[in-house]
Formats: C-alpha cells, structure tokens, sequence
C-alpha cells in the first residue's frame, strides 16, 4: 500500500439543492484525489452530507416531510450529482449514519468534565447556523455579519467548550506551522481573531426549541449543536478513537480539509481546538478557497442567481465545466461564473488547443501512417520536456493550485501545436522525408500519450477517450506517475499500435 492520503470536502447542508459551489470545492477535491493515486499513493477522499439543526428541520417541515425523509431525498442529489460529476470519493458520509451519531457522544461525554453549563444569550443566523456574541451584531440593524441576512436574539441554558483556554496554543500552532492555514491571506485572518478573546462555545441546543439533533447523553433536554457534530464527521469517518483508518490517515497521513472561506472559522479556531480538548492531532491543512460570484454577487435563492451544476454539465459536458472551474480561478481566489467565459475557455483551451492537436495528430498517423503508430523514438530533448512539465505539475499540486498545473499542461499542448505548424508534416510527405516524418508523428502520438496521463486528474472522460483513441486498451486510470526517464523509455507509446479515431473531441459553441 502507497503511502497515506487524507483528504475531505466540506458536508453540504440537505436543506438545499447542490449548487456550483458544492460542485468546486468537490470536483477540486476529486482532481487531487486523482492526482495522488497516479503517484501510487493510498487516497481516503472524504464527502457526504450535515443534515441536522433548525435549518433543515424547518426545510422539512416546509415540504410536510419528517426531517430524515427529507434529508434522504437531498442527500441522495448529492449521491447522484457526484456520480454525474465522475467524483472518485471512498467514503459518502451522513450526519445520520448511527456510527457518526455514537462518534458525538462518545465526544461529548470525553469532553464532558471541561464543559460549562450557563445562559447562552446570542444573536443566531438561521442561515449560516452560525451564532455571534451581542457585541458582535448591531442591535438597531440585526444582520448577520457574515451574510448580512436578518438574525434574531435568543436566550437559554446550554452547554458551553470554553476556549479561551486553548487560545495562545492555538496561536502559536498556526504560527509555527506555516501549511496549517492556507492561502496566507486567510492564515492572517484566522490569527487577526486570535487576538481577541475567545467566547466559550456553544455546544447544545435545548429540544425545545431545536429538536433535530444528536442527543446529549448527559442532557435529555439538550440536541447537539449541528456544527459540532458536523466538524467530528471527519474523525467519525474513519472510525475513531480506536480505528485502523483513523490511525492511517488521521495520525499517519494528517488531513487536508478543503472548504470555502465561508466557514473558515469553525473550521480555524472551533475545530482544531475541539480536538485539542479531546487530546487528538490538528489536521495538516485547512485550505479555504474563494467563492464563485454570479454577476459580482454570491449566489443564493433569494437572489434566484444558483447555478446547477446538473444543468450546466448537461448543456456543455462534463470535461468543460470540470475544466472551467479548475482554471478560470486560481484556488484560494473568488471566480466569476458565467456561461459566455465557459465557452470562451471551452472554444479557445478544450477545442481549439486540445481539441485541435488531437484530431490533428490522428488524422495525420490515419492519413500518412495507415492508422498506426509509425516506429520512431521520443528524443531526449523531448522526454526531457515531458519531465519538466511534470516538476511544474507537481509543484502546482504540491500546492493545492489545479489552475497553474494546467497551465503547465498547456505550455505542452501549445508547443505541440506550434511545431505542427513550423514541421508541416504534409510538406514531408509530399516531399517523400518518409523518415522525418514518421519520427514527428510517433513524437506527437507520445506526447499525446502523456498530456493524457497528466489530464486525467482533470477531464478523466476527455483523457479516456484519448487513450482509447491512440489504442490503449488497459485502462488510464491503472497508470502511475511520476513520468521518468527510465518508464518513458520503456512505456512510450508502442509502435504498430493501431489507432482509432473518433470525432473531435470538443464541439466548438
Ligand atoms: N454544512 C456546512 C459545512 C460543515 S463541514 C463540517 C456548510 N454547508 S454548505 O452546504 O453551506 O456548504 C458550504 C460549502 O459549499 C462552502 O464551504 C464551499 O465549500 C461551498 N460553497 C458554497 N457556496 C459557494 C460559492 N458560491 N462558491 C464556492 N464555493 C461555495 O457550510
């Protein structure tokens, strides 16, 4: 078994349809997950669905649904999008599978001794599920200061994690361990709240008033804050305290959690001072990227601006919208989502650049080289290429940054396309240079070979097709990288192979 790799996406409320943003944060978390296996590493990619508290209680109760019948029928949207979206998750977890529930309680009752029973009085966002001091909202307006929706005040007894305790490790944490918090820009935020004093947090929520919820075991008046049953799914999943995978991949491999800078404060400060207080490990990194803005603005229902992930892959594939997502933002960076900016990359990158040298390249090894790959040899200046751009790949991913890996990948394809242009292979077989050009055609056919193993972690149907098309019959998936001198040897593309074009692989819109 290859060395560990844990990895999770965010759990989606069920209280809403899948939307875009959904979409991101998951198909970046396939795209690395892909790209570890090809390294031959051990990959845990971690998804699922938070589908406890007030929000989707009265989501429920809105459609005349009990809570789990509701959670259900949206939990299983996710299931079937992540399927249409090719999202190579191993584990889909539900708040209310009963081994997460038993996870939270053994939780709460470890935690049991530090807790504090007191008056929570608070300003709550239905919304964001999220609480702010009195001091935090302007009374005169009650907005919620993170999405500026109306929150209301509310009074009562609860259970409380203090962590102002645990604030200066916490401080000293993110400070000595510079991939704790990722993009530096929000390392400084989640610092800049460290400065202050740290409310204590509450845990529990009286039945009364929130009834759907994991019940204390302490407390039968009491149901489990959703966000602190949420948080602990990434532990739960792996069968924590005592699991074989919680130990692989939790204490060996250390997590990286991507989510959106819309929730970096539970996951920045409650979280890993939760597992502080239950005396286990931080995760590794927390990444939390930009949002994806519609018009300038976020997307949400009252707006009537959600775009559907189902929808858009419909209408464009699933390859380019994977690819526009993955490229058109640098991660960590809010993007701009719009039809009209999918076609321009989808016409300019996917058909007019990747498209093109593929249809090109075989209508070429059909035309000059009777529908075979002709014998030949990948010059070490090329091989040499190839390992160059697989450093810079790496690099990319090494820092969670999909949109400068391709265009890595892209400088190949470029030069691909330009020494298409400058050889006119045409001009050799009309010229009779039988040899010269069988040379560049086999070069080409390789290159192809490899700009499909370093795509598949992006466009895995576009990349198939490649394969299939240059007359690979193992599957790409089964292919490992790193690239080196001695596999590209070995491994290039084989001469004879037979190819077997299809139609171009991208329509032009
Ligand atoms: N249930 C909580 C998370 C609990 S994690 C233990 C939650 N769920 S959510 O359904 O609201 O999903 C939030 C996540 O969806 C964001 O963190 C982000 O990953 C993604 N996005 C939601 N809207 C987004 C955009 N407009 N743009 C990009 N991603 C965003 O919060």
């Amino acid at each position: 078994m290859g060395k560990p790799f844990y990895l999770t996406t965010p759990l989606y409320y069920v209280n809403a349809r899948p939307h875009i943003g959904h979409a991101y944060t998951t198909i970046v978390a396939d795209c690395l997950a892909r790209w570890h296996r090809q390294q031959g590493e051990d990959v845990f990619l971690l998804t699922g669905t938070d589908e406890h508290g007030e929000k989707v209680a009265q989501a429920a109760q809105a459609r005349n649904l009990s809570p789990k019948v509701f959670a259900d029928q949206t939990s299983e949207t996710f299931h079937s999008l992540w399927k249409t979206l090719r999202i190579s998750y191993d584990h889909f977890i539900r708040t209310t599978d009963p081994g997460h529930e038993k996870t939270v309680q053994e939780a709460l009752e470890r935690l049991r001794p530090q807790l504090e029973l007191g008056i929570y009085r608070f300003w709550y966002c239905l919304p964001c599920e999220t609480s702010f001091g009195l001091s935090e909202v302007d009374a005169a307006k009650a907005l919620c200061p993170q999405c500026q929706r109306p929150v209301k005040q509310v009074e009562e007894e609860d259970y409380f994690l203090p962590l102002e305790k645990h604030r200066s490790w916490l401080k000293k944490y993110i400070e000595d361990h510079g991939e704790f918090i990722l993009p530096v820009s929000r390392r400084n935020e989640v610092l800049a709240m460290l400065e202050k004093e740290l409310p204590a947090l509450c845990i529990t929520r009286p039945k009364e008033r929130v009834s759907w919820g994991i019940g204390v075991p302490f407390s039968p008046n009491h149901v489990t804050y959703v966000w602190f049953d949420a948080l602990l799914n990434y532990i739960s999943a792996l069968g924590w305290p005592d699991g074989e995978k919680f130990k692989r991949y939790w204490e060996g491999a250390g997590a990286i959690h991507l989510i959106g800078k819309d929730i970096i404060r539970h996951h920045a400060l409650y979280w890993p001072i939760i597992l502080h207080a239950l005396g286990v490990p931080p995760p590794k990194t927390i990444f939390a990227h930009g949002w994806w803005l519609v018009k300038g603005e976020k997307m949400s229902k009252s707006k009537g601006n959600i775009v559907d992930p189902e929808s858009v892959a419909a209408a464009y594939g699933l390859d380019p919208f994977r690819y526009f997502l993955l490229r058109d933002a640098p991660f960590g960076e809010d993007g701009t989502f719009s039809e009209e900016a999918l076609v321009k990359r989808m016409n300019a990158d996917l058909a007019n650049d990747l498209g093109n040298l593929v249809y090109r390249t075989l209508t070429m090894l059909e035309k000059h080289a009777g529908g075979r790959v002709p014998s030949g040899t990948a010059s070490s200046q090329l091989q040499s290429e190839f390992l160059r751009v697989q450093q810079s790949v790496a690099l990319a991913f090494s820092l969670i940054a999909p949109a400068e890996a391709l265009k890595g990948i892209w400088d190949l394809i470029n030069q691909a396309n330009r020494l298409v242009e400058e050889k006119a292979p045409w001009t050799l077989a009309r010229e009779g240079r039988r040899e010269e050009l069988e040379q560049f055609l086999y070069a080409l056919a390789e290159t192809l070979r490899v700009i499909a193993l370093f795509l598949w972690p992006f466009l895995p149907a576009t990349t198939e097709a490649i394969w299939r098309q240059l007359g690979f019959t193992a599957p790409l998936s089964d292919e490992r990288l790193p690239l080196t001198l001695e596999s590209l040897a070995k491994k290039s593309i084989p001469a004879g192979q037979a190819i077997r074009k299809e139609g171009p692989l991208f329509p032009k819109v």
